[in-house]
């Protein structure tokens, strides 16, 4: 059986929440709840053939259900930052939750990693899959219009975790889905992420102001901390830039929406190899830089500063007030249609 579906826990309110682990034929393993969507466990095998889990998360529903840095979680209906959670749409000015300082940040106070979606098998008997919807109310977090999302989650038997995104609403609004898996390649025998090589297929990134608001300029990050078009350990000059990575980068795309290759991963010490692509124009390259130990994951982990990764494939921040930013607006009779691969293999040395 490729594909299992457990009881995963009860909400306060009595709703029942499963885990579904989705197994290809190479015995990699990927476990997903429909609570926020939320991608809980890679198991993915290093170059001795030995297998480790390779993102952060909890052993059980209650922790997902607090506070937490959006682990593994499907975020929306924006990812990333709203300036002052306002935004003007058709001459109407709309006014978010603001839950970062006076930002709003990654959907609102519940977004759509808190809450729970309805969950339905997906993809073959040989490459399982799990399809998620959720229907999101008319002013829900202060956005317009009814939206129906949904992510699919497919396991390939080359390794490959493929999310496709679908939505659609009854009035223009913004969105921008995503997932915040957090990596560690190492899977537990690190304890941090800066050894981690990589490379970001990106010439250029958008420049932020103090809140993490753009300002518009799309910046050139050659001669700079900010290039990855070569691959660097993520350590190697994370000191010279303010705060560590958090930034959107600008993707080099062969043509808009076409789905292209964003960046790559390599982990010395285990060999593992991921690389991600996209449909989308941006990727926020996040090196855990509020990851602070005070929580407590899978197997009594302790999540410090840089322990994992995340690498976001979007629209970029802020798009909602930016004109010059790709259109993050889905409108009525639209269907929006994303898509992002997280390809894992090994090398034996680089
Ligand atoms: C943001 C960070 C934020 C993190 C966790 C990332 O996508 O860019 O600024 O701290 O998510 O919320």
């Amino acid at each position: 059986m490729n594909l299992q579906k457990v009881s995963f826990g009860k909400l306060s309110d009595g709703r029942e929440v499963q885990l579904y682990t989705l197994t290809n034929k190479n015995g990699m393993t990927v476990k997903i709840t429909n609570y926020g969507a939320i991608v809980t466990s890679i198991v993915t095998p290093d170059k001795t053939g030995k297998m480790g889990d390779v993102v952060l998360g909890f052993d059980s529903l209650k922790p997902y259900t607090g506070e937490h840095p959006y682990f593994g979680a499907v975020v929306g209906r924006y990812g990333n930052r709203i300036a002052k959670g306002k935004f003007t749409l058709d001459g109407k000015t709309y006014t978010l939750a603001t839950n970062n300082g006076e930002n709003h940040l990654h959907g609102g106070i519940m977004g759509f990693g808190k809450v729970l979606w309805d969950a339905q098998e997906a993809g073959t008997a040989d490459e399982p899959g799990v399809k998620l919807t959720y229907v999101s109310k008319d002013g829900e977090e202060g956005y317009p219009g009814t939206l129906t999302s949904t992510v699919t989650y497919t396991l390939t038997n080359d390794n490959e975790l493929k999310i496709a995104y679908t939505a659609q609403t009854d009035k223009a609004t913004p969105l921008n889905l995503t997932n915040h898996s957090y990596f560690n390649l190492a899977a537990g025998q690190a304890q941090d992420a800066l050894n981690h090589v990589v490379t970001l297929n990106a010439d250029r990134y958008t420049v932020i102001d103090k809140g993490f608001i753009p300002t518009g300029e799309l910046r050139p990050v050659k001669g700079t901390p900010m290039d990855f078009t070569q691959p660097h350990p993520i350590g190697e000059r994370i000191a010279q830039v303010e705060g560590g990575y958090d930034h959107n980068y600008v993707l080099n795309k062969p043509s808009e929406k076409e789905m292209s290759l964003a960046a790559t991963v390599y982990e010395p010490g285990s060999g593992r190899y991921m690389e991600v692509f996209t449909t989308q124009p941006g990727v926020q390259f996040y090196s855990g830089n509020f990851l602070d130990g005070k929580l407590t994951g899978k197997n009594g982990a302790v999540y410090k500063k840089h322990y994992g990764f995340c690498l976001e494939t979007q629209h970029f921040p802020d798009s909602p007030n930016q004109s010059k930013f790709p259109s993050s607006i889905l409108k009525p009779g639209e269907t929006y249609n994303e898509a992002t691969t997280y390809k894992f293999s090994v090398k034996q040395q680089q």
